[in-house]
């Protein structure tokens, strides 16, 4: 069977202020009805031979999620609690253990829950399309066809064609955030894809590269599995072994350092990672002065600008380019140009305490 292991620990800090600590990006309906985790969890809906997800979570976010979940009648068969986050390789160490217990062979779709696909039976095609080379036990990535020398994601050279899997590519080298310079080499030499952050492999596959590259991450994991807790529906990790874990991405961990990983295009899925306001504004829907208006919103001689309100009624005039979003005890006013700077008074607030 195919196991979706949805990782949901990010804290998603450059959507201040609607997200916050408490509630991450990946909790918001940004771009529509449902948050982008509901969406990450319907999207599976379709897909051949699927179990319920096992889903990885930090436990103060414990009722979100399974509020979340239940909304759109999706009921896990692990939510699994961590006390702190240990980064994505022990997320996905836990879920590879936790299958590998009935079933080694078991093949995980490795899913961030901080996307937006447009394309959902794309989607379903690539997954079926990956299975081959997961079953020859490669560590599949989905490549997306860059289009600028964005810094914030992995990068992947294809290699070769694999054999007896259509569509897939052994890999040269995997490069996790490359300095902008080295990620423009990259956009120009051509051969290279953004990673997708989705994945597929055998539970088999993913422990045995565990147990070679990060042993020590390995032992921590399966400790923390065993002196961990069920509690109601829940699996809360032991505290202290999971602390004890090292802190690690699944992409510098494994995918930089591994010569089983396998590329697949995944071309025209609509992929956004939402990473700011700004690329938000691209994928929602916009009028014709190309701006988006959400809530209690006037405007007059406003052009290609993002307004949001949740509550106070917003009216902006002869402003362009801007993003300004309400909210009940926080107002942000920027300019399209430089929402990555939310990070700074995000760092900031959290200075201040
Ligand atoms: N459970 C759990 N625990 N989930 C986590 C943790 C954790 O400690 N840390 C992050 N996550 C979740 C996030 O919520 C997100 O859904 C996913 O794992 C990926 O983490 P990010 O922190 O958002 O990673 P990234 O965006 O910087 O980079 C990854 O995604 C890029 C594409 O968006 C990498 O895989 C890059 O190579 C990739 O290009
Ligand atoms: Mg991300």
């Amino acid at each position: 069977a195919l196991i979706p292991v949805i990782l949901s620990g990010g804290s998603g800090t450059r959507m201040w202020p609607l997200s916050r600590a408490g509630y991450p990006k990946q909790f918001l309906a940004l771009n529509g009805e449902h948050s982008l985790l509901q969406q990450t969890a319907t999207r599976l809906q379709g897909l051949a031979d699927v179990a319920a997800p096992i889903i990885i979570t930090n436990q103060d976010q414990r009722f979100l999620v399974a509020e979340q979940l239940r909304a759109i009648h999706v009921a896990p068969q692990s939510l699994v609690l961590e006390p702190v986050g240990r980064n994505t390789a022990p997320a996905v160490a836990v879920a590879a253990v936790i299958a590998a217990q009935s079933d080694p062979e078991a093949l995980l779709l490795v899913l961030p829950s901080d996307h937006v696909i447009e394309d959902t039976a794309k989607f379903r095609v690539l997954v079926d399309q990956a299975r081959a080379a997961a079953g020859q036990g490669k560590l599949v990535t989905f490549g997306i066809q860059p289009t600028r020398a964005h810094t914030g994601y992995g990068y992947i050279r294809r290699n070769m064609p694999l054999a007896g899997a259509a569509g897939a590519y052994s890999v040269e080298r995997f490069v996790e955030k490359p300095n902008a310079e080295t990620a423009q080499q990259f956009v120009d030499e051509g051969n290279y894809y953004w990673n997708s952050g989705m994945f597929l492999f055998k539970a088999s596959t993913y422990l045995a590269e565990l147990e070679r590259l990060q042993p020590e991450m390995l032992a921590q994991v399966k400790l923390a599995i065993d002196k961990g807790q069920r509690d109601l529906d829940f699996l809360r990790l032991d505290p202290e072994a999971f602390q004890a874990c090292p802190s690690d991405s699944i992409d510098y961990a494994v995918m930089e350092r591994t010569a089983q990983a396998a590329v697949l295009e995944a071309a025209d899925l609509g992929w956004n990672d939402i990473g700011s306001w700004a690329a938000l504004s691209e994928v929602a829907q916009h009028d014709e002065a190309g701006n988006n208006l959400i809530g209690d919103v006037l405007v007059e001689n406003v052009s290609n600008s993002y307004i949001r309100t949740e509550g106070r009624m917003v009216a902006a005039i002869g402003v362009q380019d801007l993003v300004i979003v309400e909210t009940t005890d926080a107002v942000l006013v920027a300019h399209k140009d430089h929402v990555q700077d939310v990070k700074k008074i995000v760092d900031r607030l959290q200075q201040a305490g």
